[in-house]
């Protein structure tokens, strides 16, 4: 038997379509990303969470001589906000990323797979789903209304 999975996501050409509370995460998410330690890989990215009390928080890749030390920016960003604070539910999500020389054009850049299972593991906790927009340097913008969206058959505690 044959079965099909489907997701739906929206697709802004520019930033400008945004709305402020996007356009503030947007310009946190860029802010942040001016501040990752990617000297191995000149690949700078930004990620800035809301949460529901509306502070916004953010973080970068880090990254480390031995390369499998480093890590993303939205693992830095996420497990810093659950550190401190474990009672708060994310909103949205925003992540900006590319090369440290900005590209004339380069598109949206997606979190990785592990990035996607951690977030996944907020996005279950609590129970509510997490707006995750993603873009680069270039004023494109994706969004999707879950993580969940971008992981199809993920794991999670329910199979343990
Ligand atoms: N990186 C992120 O921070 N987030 C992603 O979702 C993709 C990759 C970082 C990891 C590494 O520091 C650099 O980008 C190149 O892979």
């Amino acid at each position: 038997m044959k079965k099909e999975t489907q997701i739906s996501y929206e697709y802004f050409k520019n930033s400008s379509e945004l709305n402020d509370i996007e356009t503030a995460l947007f310009t946190k998410a860029k802010e942040a990303r001016e501040n990752a330690y990617a000297p191995y890989s000149n690949f700078l990215v930004g990620c800035a969470v809301l949460l529901e009390n509306g502070e916004i928080y953010s973080g970068n890749n880090q990254e480390n001589a031995a390369y499998p030390s480093g890590l993303c920016a939205e693992r830095t960003a996420l497990f810093w906000v659950a550190a401190n604070f474990p009672n708060l539910k994310i909103k949205k999500i925003f992540v900006v990323g590319g090369p440290k020389e900005v590209q004339a054009s380069h598109p949206p850049i997606p979190p990785c797979g592990a990035c996607r299972q951690s977030l996944m593991e907020y996005e279950t906790k609590q129970n509510e789903n997490i707006d995750l927009y993603f873009s680069s340097m270039n004023e494109e913008v994706v969004k999707v209304n879950a993580i969940k969206d971008l992981l199809p058959f993920y794991f999670d505690s329910t199979f343990l």
